[in-house]
């Protein structure tokens, strides 16, 4: 039985492997490949995107869905401990998608767990599903991914998304820039896969050569205070007239939700990519269900 609970749970043919399936399902994104098939969508905290995007994609495949989408709503609320819920709805569910806002949470579930267990987000860990979409959203608007220069800017210290990302993009020959405040920016664990990569505070240093730049949320959530938040919250900001010197086929991608990172006059520039991104997403997921379930009926 195979989980996603890390983006290394997956190896680099894999990758490109799901990138291949989602290319096809979004030439013909309807099947009935989970026909019979249910899918738990767990989520203890927010989120329109991966929750809406796995269910869409358990649709398009012919499944259907179960969860919630507020912790106060589960058992959990009542004392059951973790374990309990997932031994219980993978008697329910042919694979569970789980958001929680504890780091580790996901691997909890997947060693107790007799269905597959899909990460969409486990605190700042890691969101290996939407990794999957950028490189999928990269794949397509650079035709490649080898060879290529990626910014990430904003919350690099708490941002689960860009985790994910760089361990993934270890398997290619990429370099980044970093853009980020003092205090956001990559963990030591992650710098170790990205051996070409320089560092800069302002977007403006460094943005004229990057191939994509990947904006994220500054994570307020996980700030150990508000005043912390406040220090730096609007620091990291793309603006229409950054983007002046920029490629001709640089892309901007975010995995949104966006607050106040990208201005609104970006939406119309041909570089902005964060809404196709989240279409992208739905074919991904579906690639990465058919993945998992397909191979545990093997
Ligand atoms: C991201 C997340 O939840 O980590 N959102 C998403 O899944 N598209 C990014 C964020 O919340 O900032």
């Amino acid at each position: 039985m195979r989980n996603l609970v890390s983006i290394d749970d997956l190896s680099k043919q894999e990758i490109l492997d799901l990138i291949e399936h989602a290319h096809k399902l979004e030439d013909e994104p309807t099947t009935d490949l989970l026909k019979n098939t249910v899918v738990a969508h767990l989520f203890f905290e927010p989120s329109t995107r991966t929750r809406l995007s796995f269910e869409t994609a358990t649709l398009r495949l012919g499944g259907s869905v179960i969860g919630f989408s507020d912790a106060g709503v589960s058992s959990t609320s009542k004392g059951e401990t973790l374990e309990d819920t997932i031994r219980v709805i993978a008697q329910y569910a042919d694979a569970i998608v789980i958001r929680h806002p504890k780091e580790g949470t996901a691997e909890r579930a997947a060693k107790v767990s007799t269905v597959p267990i899909i990460n969409a987000g486990d605190g700042a860990n890691e969101h290996p599903s939407q990794t999957l979409l950028d490189l999928f959203s990269i794949q397509k608007t650079q035709g490649k991914i080898d060879g290529l220069h990626i910014g990430l800017a904003g919350d690099l210290k708490y941002g689960r998304t860009v985790h994910s990302l760089v361990k993934a993009l270890q398997h290619f020959d990429v370099s980044f820039s970093c853009f980020a405040p003092d205090e956001l920016t990559m963990p030591e664990e992650y710098r170790q896969y990205m051996p070409a990569m320089r560092e800069f505070t302002h977007l403006s240093e460094n943005i004229d050569t990057l191939d994509i730049l990947y904006m994220t949320r500054i994570q307020v959530e996980r700030f150990p205070t508000p005043a912390d938040y406040n220090k730096i919250t609007g620091s990291t900001v793309l603006r229409k007239e950054d983007l002046s010197g920029c490629k001709e086929t640089f892309k901007v991608l975010h995995p949104l939700p966006r607050v106040d990172e990208i201005t609104l006059d970006v939406d119309t520039h041909q570089a902005a990519y964060y809404f196709q991104q989240a279409k992208n997403g739905v074919f991904m997921r579906q690639a990465i269900l058919a993945m998992l379930l397909k191979e545990t009926e093997q």
